[in-house]
């Protein structure tokens, strides 16, 4: 196993040329797309689907385009999650959001560059895997980035602001919009590596509590956080009425709630062989996250 920085390193380094790869893209394309996904981030998901196939005993060198790929999916969900006509946002990863320097259109484009680029570089490594592992892995992070996955949470999101925020719709928004992208590295890295059904279960209901906690932190540091650590605008959800789990239970529930998510993702890893301690120690770290 590597530590964070190390699975970190290697996406960072990996991510424009997996980009480049695909040919000609139209320049002004290309650097809208590279500005947001370059522009740091902590590469959680990624990172998550490297560590859960080197967790057991995965190849990382095969994971690193479904890695790159989940990371071109998640920057472009904050893209258009950013626009005028969804959260409204002019700051992300401590730089002006996307279509603050390349208009909406552009930015419109290279969300939906970067999603089409994802599943090419993950069919193409499928094809050359030549077995089921990367379609499967490939599958899975399209059904949770989709139309049940986040996209479903980010459409009760958005229609839900303004209405009465209740633990209902809170729950389904935290697990699609967010929860879904955080358990499709687990199941896709645990594909890879060629994991049992019973060990890709236990590892996606990790992934579930791990993202449930994590958008309940989320919800807090849009409260509590620091814009200037953060990288984002702080104070927006409740000025706009978003349905947030602070909304629902307040700041010190939340906080209670998001431990005792991430007890329960730690419980999910029991029965996983392997280094668990990585995948353990990551859910832990999560609850104190100012970033
Ligand atoms: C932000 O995700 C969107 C949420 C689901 C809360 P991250 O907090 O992982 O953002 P980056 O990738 O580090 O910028
Ligand atoms: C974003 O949730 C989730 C996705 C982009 C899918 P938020 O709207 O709470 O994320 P931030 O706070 O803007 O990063
Ligand atoms: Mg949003
Ligand atoms: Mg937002
Ligand atoms: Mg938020």
């Amino acid at each position: 196993m590597k530590t964070y920085a190390e699975y970190q390193q290697l996406v960072e380094g990996a991510l424009s040329s997996q980009l480049a790869s695909l040919g000609e893209i139209p320049e002004k394309l290309y650097e809208a797309m590279n500005y947001s996904l370059c522009a740091g981030g902590k590469r959680l998901r990624p990172v998550l689907l490297l560590a859960a196939c080197d967790t057991l005993g995965g190849d990382v060198e095969t994971a690193l385009p479904f890695a790159c790929a989940l990371e071109m999916i998640h920057t472009y969900s904050l893209i258009h999650d950013d626009l005028p006509a969804m959260d409204n946002d002019d700051l992300r990863r401590g730089r002006p959001t996307n279509h603050k320097v390349y208009g909406e259109g552009m930015a419109i484009l290279a969300g939906d560059g970067l999603l089409s680029a994802a599943a090419e570089l993950m069919l193409r490594a499928a094809v050359r895997l030549g077995d089921l592992r990367g379609t499967r892995a490939a599958e899975a992070i399209m059904r949770r980035a989709g139309v049940t996955g986040m996209v479903a949470g980010q459409v009760m999101d958005v229609t839900g602001e303004g209405t009465e925020p209740t633990q209902e719709k809170v729950e389904y928004i935290h697990l699609h919009k967010t929860a879904d992208l955080l358990t499709a590295p687990i199941e896709a890295g645990f594909l890879l590596a060629g994991a049992t059904p019973e060990q890709v279960e236990a590892g996606c209901r990790y992934g579930m509590h791990l993202g449930l906690a994590f958008q309940m932190v989320d919800d807090l540091l849009d409260v509590e956080g620091e814009t200037a650590v953060l990288g984002k605008t702080i104070g927006k959800d409740a000025a706009v009425g978003k349905l947030t789990w602070v909304a629902v239970c307040g700041v010190e529930q939340t906080r209670a709630d998001a431990a005792q998510e991430v007890a329960r993702a730690v419980e999910a890893l029991e029965s996983i062989p392997g280094n668990i301690n990585f995948l353990k120690t990551l859910a832990q770290t999560t609850l104190g996250r100012v970033q």
